[in-house]
Parts: C-alpha cells; structure tokens; sequence
C-alpha cells in the first residue's frame, strides 16, 4: 500500500513534458542551441535530422545570452540547423557495480569491446564533491605498494596521493603495471587518458596482464576522442573509484596521464572562450584540477591511494602542471631518463623524491636505516664526477669512503625486475640487511 502511494505521489511529481531546443550554430567543437533550460553539467540528447540515427550525447559546458552552449561526448556528425536538443535533466552518471571489475571500459562506463554491461550494476553521478575534510580520517599505515625502492624509501600511505613526474619512456606504465599487481590494495582503478590506442593494449596485455586486471578496472579514453572525453574519464575512474571506497575496499586510483586531462580541459576552455594563461593553459585547468585530485584519499568507509602521472619534458618540475599537481598532492616520485639509460629500473630519483606522510606511518627503525641510506647515496651524488674521473683518494673522507662502499649494494637493491614481486616486510628486512651487511668491496 504504502509503495502504491508513493508511486501515486511520484507519477504526480513527474515532469511530462520534454524539454527541447534547436541548433543554431556549430563552431568547431561548440555547438550552440536555443533552448531547451538546461543546467551547465547537464547532459542533452541532439537528434539527427535523418530517422533511425542514435542522438549524438553533449553535455552543457555554458550560456551565451539566452543560448546554450553544448560540447559533444562523441564525433559530431550529422548535425545541421535546426537540430532538436532534447535535456534529459540529469548530468553524466554510469553503471557500475562489483560485476565492472575485470573489465575495460571507456569514459561512458560501456565496455570497450562492445560487450554488453554485467546485470545488477547501479546508477552513479560522476561528478561528485570531494569528502568533507573533516570527516577524512588522517593516513595512519603504510600500503604494501610491492616495489621494494618504493615501500622502503618512500613508503605510501593507505589513502595517500602521489605524484609519478616522468619524461616519455622512462617506465610510468611499467611501474603502474607493476603497482597494479604487486599492491596489498582490494581493487585498482586504472585510468588511461590520452594514449595512444596501441599504448592500451600494450599496457593491459603486457604491464597489468590477466593476473593484474583479475583485480582491476580499466578506463579507457584515448588520444583520438573528443577533449570531453578525455576529461569525463578521468570523473568516470575517480568515480568507480569512490563507489568501491564506500564499500569499504582499499583501492588503488593510477591516472596515466592528469597532464592528458589538463590539455583537455585546456582545448576545452579554449574552445569555450576562456583567456590563456601560463602556457596556454586556461584559468579553468587550475580551478579543475583541484576538484579532481581532492576527491581520492580517505574517508570515514575506506581509502583510495592515487597514483597520478604527470609528465615533464626534460628536467622542467616547474612546468605550471606539474607545479599546480605537485602542490596538491601528498608526495612526488621524480623518474629520470639518465637512470633508466644506465639500466637502473625502476628508474626513480630517490633524492629529488618525497612521501609526505612517510614520518607518519613507517617504524622509527625503518626511518633511521631509509634516512641513513638516503644520506649515503646523497654523499656519493654530490662526489659522483670526482669518484668517477678518479679524482677523489679513499682515506680522504670517512663519510664519502663509507658511500663509495656502498653504492652498488644500495643501487642493486633498488632495482626490481619486472616480475620481481616482494612484500613489505621483505623489502624491509632486505634493506636492514643492506647496512648491517657492510659494502662490496
Ligand atoms: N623495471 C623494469 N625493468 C626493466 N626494464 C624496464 C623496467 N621498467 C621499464 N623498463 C623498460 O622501459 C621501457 C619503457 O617503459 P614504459 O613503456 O613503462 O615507459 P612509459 O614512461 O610508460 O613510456 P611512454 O611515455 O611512452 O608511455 C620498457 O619497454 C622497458 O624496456
Ligand atoms: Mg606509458
């Protein structure tokens, strides 16, 4: 009785009529209409002239005068004067559900294989607000990420934020596959925005692998798709991400690349009229960014650890992404070209790398011997030519003999290959054993 009522009540409250608008003009990636009311987030249908085509799906990014403005998900195609713009009242929301994980899906939430969507998936918003940071309980343990340079030097919190800066071809993907596998966390969310379409493949064949995406979700928006694409996303993965953190999991979010979704959102404020700034980049991008990587981390039912990369061209930190992110963030890991060139995979700068909350979560032991080795191999990196031309005499200072000692032990234990896999406690234990063991040579 009491669902009759309620029906009754919500069949009065319906709204009957649908609303439309007409096309006006098409510039570039812009389409602006008159009508229908619309909110900006909002998502409309625009109907093709011609019968029996799908409607291509936009979203309102803004209002001129009494128009709105729309930007399409997809290709526009077929769009003339004239078209109808049907809103639907509702911004962009996705399927998802425990039946998504193993799967590749794009930014829509549809599989990419044009599979169809497991049954018993529910509806959610992805544009969401960040958790209020006074409910965010604080990060208070360490993550087992399974790469030994990581869980030892830079230890990641559960529910912490990183930033991977990286130049093209040093080893992000590796890394992320690595993560994705060798991490204690329930369940990954990977987002792959604005690679190229044989980059995907390449990365859930070879980097994450069977094993890896038994235990993953993947979010795919490529280099060829619309900017709206690219942006939704990075939204669609930080939002499954969210669905699962308030189901209490531990999920690890990894966004290869936010600079992608930066540039996108650069193309779209652009697009839209908005004034460059530093870069190119427009006042939007910086306003953006900020509502995105605040939304990970913890909060009162589970934790979600993001790994966001960012590339850098050459050595430039500097560059206003990078800097914009590095602020925002809770701890950057630096990759560099001239240690994956001397063979040192994986190819992280431990010296110009840093986990904010490291002080906060690992044993006073485990600090002590990480500080004493980061101290050892700051020493030799400040004496590296002098060793390396020969110019330095051992004898000449105890605490540069003690670097040159050993250097190569700390080097080989901060490689890992591959397919090495350890656990925090061995990757602890080894690195205590590293100093009590004494040098090489
Ligand atoms: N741990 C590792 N051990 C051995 N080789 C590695 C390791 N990590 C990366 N490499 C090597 O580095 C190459 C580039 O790695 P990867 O594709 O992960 O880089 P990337 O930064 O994602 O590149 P891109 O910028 O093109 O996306 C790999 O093909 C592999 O040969
Ligand atoms: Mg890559």
């Amino acid at each position: 009785m009491l669902n009759l009522e309620k029906m009754l009540t919500e069949i009065d409250q319906i709204n009957t009529y649908k609303h439309f608008g007409k096309v006006q003009r098409v510039v570039g990636i812009m389409i602006e209409s008159a009508g229908p009311e619309a909110n900006v987030g909002e998502v409309c249908y625009i109907h093709a002239k011609s019968n029996g085509r799908n409607p291509t799906i936009a979203e309102v990014v803004g209002f001129n005068n009494e128009k709105i403005i729309l930007m399409p998900y997809s290709e526009v195609a077929e769009i003339g004067p004239g078209c109808l713009v049907e809103a639907t009242g509702r911004p962009l929301s996705i399927q998802v559900g425990k039946g998504l994980i193993g799967n590749v899906v794009n930014s829509l939430g549809e599989p990419l294989d044009e599979s169809s969507l497991p049954s018993g998936l529910s509806n959610y918003v992805t544009e969401q607000a960040p958790p209020n940071p006074l409910s965010r309980p604080p990060i208070s343990e360490p993550i087992q990420v399974g790469v030994k340079a990581i869980d030892t030097m830079l230890t990641v919190g559960k529910g912490q934020r990183i930033g991977i800066f990286a130049g093209s071809g040093v080893g992000k993907s590796t890394l992320l596959g690595m993560i994705a596998r060798n991490s204690e966390a329930d369940i990954n969310i990977i987002a792959l925005i604005g690679e190229r379409g044989r980059e995907v493949r390449e990365f859930i064949d070879n980097d994450l692998g069977q094993e890896g995406l038994k235990k993953s979700i993947v979010v795919v928006a490529t280099s060829d798709q619309p900017a709206l694409m690219r942006i939704k996303g990075a939204y669609t993965a930080t939002a499954i991400s969210e669905y699962f953190r308030d189901l209490g999991y531990k999920v690890n979010l990894m966004m290869d690349s936010v600079t992608r979704f930066a540039m996108a959102q650069r193309e779209v404020g652009l697009a839209a009229g908005e004034p460059p700034t530093t870069k190119g980049y427009t006042p939007s991008v910086f306003a953006t960014l900020p509502k995105l990587l605040e939304r990970t981390g913890t909060n009162e039912r589970g934790s979600i650890t993001a790994f966001y990369t960012v590339l850098v061209d050459g050595d430039d930190m500097n560059e206003p992404i990078a800097d914009t992110v590095r602020g925002i963030l809770d701890g950057h890991f630096v990759m560099e070209r001239e240690l994956a060139e001397r063979g040192q995979y994986p190819a992280i700068n431990i010296l110009k790398s840093i986990s904010r909350v490291m002080k906060q979560i690992a044993s006073s032991k485990h600090q002590d011997v990480a500080q004493q080795i980061r101290s050892l191999m700051a020493t030799y990196e400040q004496n590296r030519e002098l060793i390396q031309i020969g110019a330095y005499k051992r004898g000449t200072d105890q605490e540069i003999d003690k670097a040159i000692t050993y250097q190569t032990n700390i080097q080989d234990f901060l490689k890992q290959g591959v397919h090495d896999s350890y656990t925090f406690d061995e990757s602890i234990k080894e690195m205590e054993e590293l100093l009590n063991g004494g040098g090489a040579q």
